[in-house]
């Protein structure tokens, strides 16, 4: 299987989240994406730090301060506010509102059993597979399929119930991308000052024809205040694990790994070793080389904001810096942020590790494994620099 990709895919190509998320919206679009430029948190030197005890101090909130810790959140998070007209537990000062919203996320959290998320995700996973068959013949456009997917999932699994039920899933399948895409041009273009009012209204009207019942520009009835947390995350970790895993060395290993917890979904099956790497393993390796918030932002009263650089807090003191699943057998002190710390962070940190393994573990059973290879497009970049150059991946069904 692959081959040649392990060669020539430098290190290097693995950026940051956000260069993922530039690339992607250029190839989405045709067109050669731009070396990165400053974003306004950058433009103006946000301190970062890159110690997980300072991380942990900077995060931990004190008893009675929370409010405070809600303001230094919402301050970092106001464009995102503004952009894509949400009012949630990351952009409010509000108490009630916060708990009302966390509590409502832990709710639709809630698992009935693996079997029962596999159920979903395989459907979707499956559905979407013939949909981009018809429509893409044999070389299916990987990314495209990824943002599909996870947006479909992040829809489906928490506000299904509020869904358009007239529209096909050939339909949906369009919009999901659609709307993944826009997404994630305004994602990029709020770093930079305020956003295309025709793009936001372009991802609104498709909110809005996904969510009938809804008024989707109203801050609190907006569906995206479930979907960005769950979409931006999941489908960029999908990506990278699909990847990672296709092009190591270990490949058969993980995947006969994968395989194993496909086939029999439970708690036992995820954490089952096999030569030292378990499903378990393998997700939470791809949340610690690459993890999906690569910066935790906070402010102090004076706005002054911070970033807790979580990539640099994980890699400072680890042997291996590459994907190694095994680690997590080793060592038990081996700081993890990608969920954030303390009282406010991630309500999936359990839910999310198990959706992306059967996520990975379906992708590879619905393609067949070693019939479908990652196929290797590179484009090129401006400038000649190593670090600017970009790859996008098929799968292609081999003859
Ligand atoms: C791989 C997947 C995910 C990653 C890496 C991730 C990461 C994070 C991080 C780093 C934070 C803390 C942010 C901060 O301290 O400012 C956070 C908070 C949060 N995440 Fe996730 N997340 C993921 C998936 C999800 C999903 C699927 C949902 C729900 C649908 C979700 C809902 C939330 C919520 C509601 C909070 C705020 C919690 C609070 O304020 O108490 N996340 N997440």
């Amino acid at each position: 299987m692959l081959h040649f990709l392990q060669r020539i895919i430098p290190s290097v190509v693995w950026e940051t989240a956000e260069t993922l998320v530039i690339w992607v919206h250029s190839l989405l679009r045709g067109v050669t994406p731009k070396i990165k430029g400053p974003s306004k948190h950058e433009a103006v030197a946000v301190p970062r730090i890159k110690k997980f005890d300072e991380a942990k101090q900077l995060l931990k909130i004190l008893v009675g301060m929370k409010e405070q810790a809600l303001k230094s959140r919402s301050t970092p998070n106001e464009r995102l506010a503004i952009t894509f007209k949400i009012e949630n537990g990351f952009t409010t000062m509000s108490l009630d509102t916060h708990a009302e919203y966390v509590n409502h996320i832990h709710e639709l959290l809630k698992m009935v059993s693996y079997y029962s998320e596999q159920i979903l995700i395989k459907d979707i996973f499956e559905t979407e597979k013939a949909i981009f068959v018809k429509k893409y013949g044999e070389n299916i456009p990987f990314l495209k399929y990824i943002l599909t997917v996870s947006f479909k999932f992040s829809i489906k699994r928490f506000l299904g119930e509020l869904l358009n039920d007239k529209l096909t899933e050939a339909d949906m399948s369009d919009l999901c991308l659609k709307a993944g895409d826009k997404i994630t041009s305004l994602w990029l273009e709020s770093k930079k000052g305020p956003v295309d009012w025709e793009e936001q209204k372009a991802l609104f009207d498709i909110l809005q024809i996904l969510f009938p019942s809804l008024n989707v520009e109203d801050k609190l009835e907006n569906p995206l205040n479930i979907i960005l947390p769950s979409f931006e995350t999941l489908w960029r970790v999908m990506y990278r694990l699909c990847v990672t895993v296709q092009c190591s060395d270990e490949a058969d290993l993980y995947l006969k790994v994968l395989r194993q917890f496909g086939e029999d979904p439970s708690e036992a099956t995820f954490k089952n070793k096999v030569d030292g790497v378990s499903a378990e393993f393998i997700v939470k390796e791809i949340l610690f080389v690459n993890p999906p918030t690569r910066t935790i932002y906070r402010s102090d009263e004076n706005g002054n904001i911070v970033g807790v650089d979580v990539k640099v807090v994980h890699m400072e003191g680890v042997e291996i810096k590459g994907f190694y699943p095994q680690r997590w057998g080793n060592d038990k002190d081996i700081p993890f942020l990608t969920f954030g710390y303390g009282s406010m962070s991630c309500p999936a940190k359990r839910f999310a590790p198990v959706a992306l393994a059967l996520m990975g573990a379906a992708i590879f059973e619905i393609f067949e494994y070693y019939a479908w290879n990652v196929e290797l497009k590179k484009i090129d970049a401006e400038g000649k620099n190593d670090r600017v150059k970009y790859f996008e991946f098929e799968i292609k069904k081999v003859k």
